[in-house]
Order: C-alpha cells, then sequence, then structure tokens
C-alpha cells in the first residue's frame, strides 16, 4: 500500500466549547446550579500555578448564602444561550464542519436527581442542533464538562458515591432519545483525568468530607468508567451509526535526561495519564495499576457485573486534549513548570506560552503514533489551541500571528502523523471564539478566532468580532489543510 498524504476527504475540522465556559444564562430556562456555577474568578495574584482547584464545604454554604462576594464569570460564560445563532453563523462562516459543545446536565435534571427532564433544556439544545444542521455542521457532543448538577454534590459528594451512576445513565438515555436524529458523534466525560487533580471539577467531590483523596479519586472514576461504558452500550442501542468516544487530557511525558531513572519515571508517568483510555479503549484495567493500588493503598470497590460492562462496552474512537508536552525529572534541582491539569520541569528545547504552557507540535506527531500504536482506534484531537493576550488595534483589527503559528505548526504535525499512518477522525480547535477559562475563569486568556468584547471584570458589549485568524482559518478548512 502507498503511504498516506493529505488529510482525509472526510475531515472534521471545527471547534471546541464547554457549555460552561460559554453558555451563561445559568439560572435560565429551569436550569439548576452546577458546580462551575460555584467557581469564582481567580485573580492574577492569588493564583496557585492555574491549574483547576477543588472547594470546600463551607464555602459552597457560603456561596448559596450570598456571604461571598465575588464574581462567577462560568454564570455567565459569553452568552451563547441567547447568540447562538449569530455564533454558529460566524462557524458556519469559516467551513465548521463539526461543533464540539456539551449538554449542561443541570439544564437538563436541575438537580442531577430528579425524575423528570426540564422540556425547556431540552428544548434549547433542540434549537442549537437544529442551527448547527441548517449549515451541515456536524455536533460532536460531551455528555459531562467539568459541570455535574450541584444536587449530586450536595446529595451523595458527586462521583464518589456509586448512585451516580445511575443518574448519569438516565441522562444519558434521555438525551440520546431526544437527539438521536440530530447528534451521533458523543464524549462520556471531558479530560477524565481531571479527577487525580482536583475531585471537585471532575467528579463534583468536596475533598473536605473525605477521609482519602487518592482512594475517593479512583473509587469516583471507577464510578465514571462503568457509567461511561453503560452508555456507549445506550447510544449504540438507541443511536444506530452513532460513535462514543472517551476523552483524555494527553500528557506526553518526555525524561529530562537519558539517565535511565528519568525514563523509568517518564514510562511511569505515560502509564498513569495512558491508563485512562487503556480501560476505555481495553475494556480492563491495565496489569501496571496493580501495583500502584497496592503500594498507594488504593482499594475500588467492585460490583459484580462491573468488569462485563468495561470488557463488553469499549469506545468507539479516542479523543484527547493536546496542549503542551510534560518533561519529568528524578533530580530533585530542577526548575518546575506549569501547565494544563499538570506541570513538570522545564523543557530547554521548548517555548512556552504567557501562561507557561510549554509548546510543542512534534510532541503531538509523537503522541499521536503512541496512541495509535497502542489502540488501533481511531483518534480525534478535540482540543488544542493557544491562550494568549490579544491586542486591539484602533481600527478594532487583531493581529494574532502567534495563534496562527501555533496552529500552523501543531496541524502540520497531524499532517505528518497521518503520513506515518495515523487514523485521524478531526480536529477541533480549543474556544473558537473567545470564553471563559478554565482554570483562572478570566477572559484575558483568549483562544478565539472570533474576538468577544469582554473583559475580566465582567464588562463588555459582547459584541463579536474577526480575528485575523479567522480568515486564516477558514482557508485552512477550505483547502483540507493544504494551506497554511
Ligand atoms: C482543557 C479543558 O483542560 O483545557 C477546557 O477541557 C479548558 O475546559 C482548556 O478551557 C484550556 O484551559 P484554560 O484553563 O486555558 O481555559
Amino acid at each position: 500500500t502507498l503511504a498516506k498524504k493529505g488529510f482525509p476527504e472526510n475531515f472534521l475540522w471545527g471547534g471546541a466549547t464547554a457549555a460552561n465556559q460559554l453558555e451563561g444564562g445559568y439560572n435560565l430556562g429551569g436550569k439548576g446550579l452546577s458546580t462551575a456555577d460555584m467557581i469564582a474568578h481567580v485573580p492574577k495574584e492569588l493564583r496557585k500555578g492555574g491549574h483547576a482547584m477543588d472547594i470546600t464545604s463551607d464555602r459552597i454554604e457560603q456561596i448559596l448564602a450570598g456571604e461571598i462576594e465575588e464574581r462567577f464569570p462560568k454564570r455567565h460564560g459569553i452568552d451563547f444561550y441567547h447568540r447562538f445563532k449569530e455564533d454558529i453563523a460566524l462557524f458556519a462562516e469559516m467551513g465548521f464542519k463539526v461543533f464540539r459543545m456539551s449538554i449542561h446536565w443541570a439544564r437538563i435534571f436541575p438537580n442531577g436527581y430528579d425524575e423528570v427532564p426540564n422540556e425547556e433544556g431540552l428544548k434549547f439544545y433542540d434549537e442549537v442542533f437544529d442551527e448547527l444542521h441548517k449549515y451541515g455542521i456536524e455536533p460532536l457532543v460531551t455528555l459531562s464538562h467539568y459541570e455535574t448538577p450541584l444536587g449530586l454534590t450536595q446529595k451523595y459528594n458527586g462521583w464518589a458515591g456509586r448512585e451516580v451512576i445511575d443518574h448519569y445513565v438516565r441522562y444519558a438515555e434521555t438525551v440520546f432519545k431526544r437527539y438521536k436524529d440530530k447528534v451521533k458523534y458523543w464524549l462520556t466525560f471531558n479530560e477524565i483525568n481531571v479527577m487525580l487533580i482536583s475531585p471537585y471539577t471532575g467528579g463534583g467531590i468536596l475533598v473536605d468530607k473525605v477521609d482519602n483523596k487518592l482512594q475517593t479519586a479512583f473509587q469516583a472514576l471507577h464510578h465514571q468508567f462503568v457509567a461511561s461504558a453503560l452508555v456507549t452500550k445506550l447510544a449504540h442501542e438507541i443511536i444506530p451509526g452513532s460513535q462514543v468516544g472517551c476523552m483524555l487530557a494527553r500528557m506526553e511525558t518526555y525524561p529530562k535526561t537519558c539517565n535511565p531513572e528519568d525514563v523509568r519515571l517518564a514510562q511511569q508517568e505515560n502509564q498513569i495519564n495512558l491508563f485512562f483510555t487503556d480501560v476505555h479503549a481495553r475494556g480492563k484495567y491495565p496489569n501496571y495499576m496493580a501495583r500502584y493500588f497496592e503500594e498507594n493503598n488504593v482499594v475500588i470497590e467492585r460490583q459484580p457485573g462491573d468488569d462485563e460492562i468495561l470488557i463488553n462496552n469499549t469506545v468507539d474512537f479516542i479523543s484527547f486534549s493536546y496542549y503542551m508536552s510534560v518533561t519529568k525529572s528524578a533530580s530533585a534541582d530542577e526548575e518546575e513548570v506549569a501547565g494544563n491539569l499538570a506541570g513538570g520541569v522545564k523543557n530547554p528545547y521548548l517555548e512556552a506560552s504567557d501562561w507557561g504552557w510549554e509548546i510543542d507540535p512534534i510532541g503531538l506527531r509523537v503522541t499521536l503514533n503512541n496512541l495509535w500504536d497502542r489502540y488501533n482506534k481511531p483518534l480525534f484531537i478535540v482540543e488544542n489551541g493557544l491562550g494568549a493576550y490579544d491586542k486591539i488595534e484602533e481600527d478594532g483589527s487583531i493581529h494574532d500571528t502567534y495563534r496562527m503559528d501555533y496552529l500552523r505548526k501543531h496541524i502540520e504535525q497531524m499532517n505528518e502523523a497521518i503520513k506515518d499512518g495515523v487514523e485521524l477522525m478531526g480536529f477541533t480547535s480549543w474556544g473558537p471564539i473567545d470564553l471563559v477559562s478554565m482554570s483562572t475563569s478570566e477572559m484575558s486568556k483568549r483562544y478565539g478566532f472570533i474576538y468577544v468584547d469582554l473583559d475580566d471584570a465582567g464588562n463588555g458589549t459582547l459584541e463579536r468580532s474577526k480575528k485575523d485568524s479567522f480568515e486564516w482559518f477558514k482557508n485552512v478548512i477550505a483547502t483540507n489543510g493544504e494551506v497554511l
């Protein structure tokens, strides 16, 4: 056979978002509160590395009692709730083939454990999907993107409680039945590995209420793995031709040197990261985790039948976010750097973004090859992009060459990976329209091709305008990745 050349004809180009960072309307249309609605803007001086953070039960109570005078930007997003038609028209103008979004679970089941879904919430997404289809844009829908209904946190301490599996399955069944003719691509949990960094972000878990954070995180993950497999099965039954993927924050990890100590450390880090896709794609816990669990005193409670559920319902494809690579060193005196979810030590060959994330396009080719070799399942890059400060010129234009450079270099490496034989379904760049940052809830960290007039203090007209990268990405799609 001949080596593959460019991007396949049906390659899915587009952009990726999450309801809690985009929609706003947090108390409209019958929506209940979610864990994301409790997260305040973190002023720069107070940030500790910029990662997703846990919050305490006391703080939740204070927020609910109205005692905290801080801003909660994820409640307001960029008002996609009212402006989705205008925004989707802009995505269509760029030629999007696919749009990744999440359903805000608390819009459908306001408390998470309700018996009956909220019709107004269901109607909202009907309208969004119809609008996308009007332009031939395929929705790619995440069922849970860091936005667990707060009711589930209050009642079960989130995914720490096994009961949440049933509520999630009911939610998934409801939306699968409702949207079976509108959505065929689904993701079960965004960046499922975030649970090990922040159980609140990943599972709505208040860590001050548990004895052992690591033990709880792995137990909650077991619940999510079972839930993910159950809804994969359901999607296949309810929506013929549907495709369900898992979603990992991929951390391609390098050894700092060829010292075998460093090499082994990097291998171990890669294993802990790939544990999540191993379970989803191979349908069972990998052997290397048994030792890890033993050494860390983690005991996972399983119910009879769990193993069968996992093995019989593996995912159709593997999706992941990729912003950076990570470098690890066994030596204690290395300079630490930041990263999305987790950082490592400084890699002297790489430059970093304004937020300290080390930019590594070749690492994307490496990771694509590694994932393909390991699983032989189609891959989908569902997040990649550069968070940057944008400068508006007097005439309103924004010359974001840095963003185009970042994306160009990553798309080039995707093309190399395709030539290496990797099967890649698509690419959705993160935040095609500026939205609220996950880690810091700020607006200044912008990823978009479309600028949104909104600042960190919540001021602005919310007006949308095109950055230079808008025309550039439009042309990338029009030429199917030929002209970068
Ligand atoms: C991923 C998340 O971790 O990274 C997104 O899935 C997030 O929700 C993105 O927005 C970028 O992170 P940040 O902190 O720059 O918004």
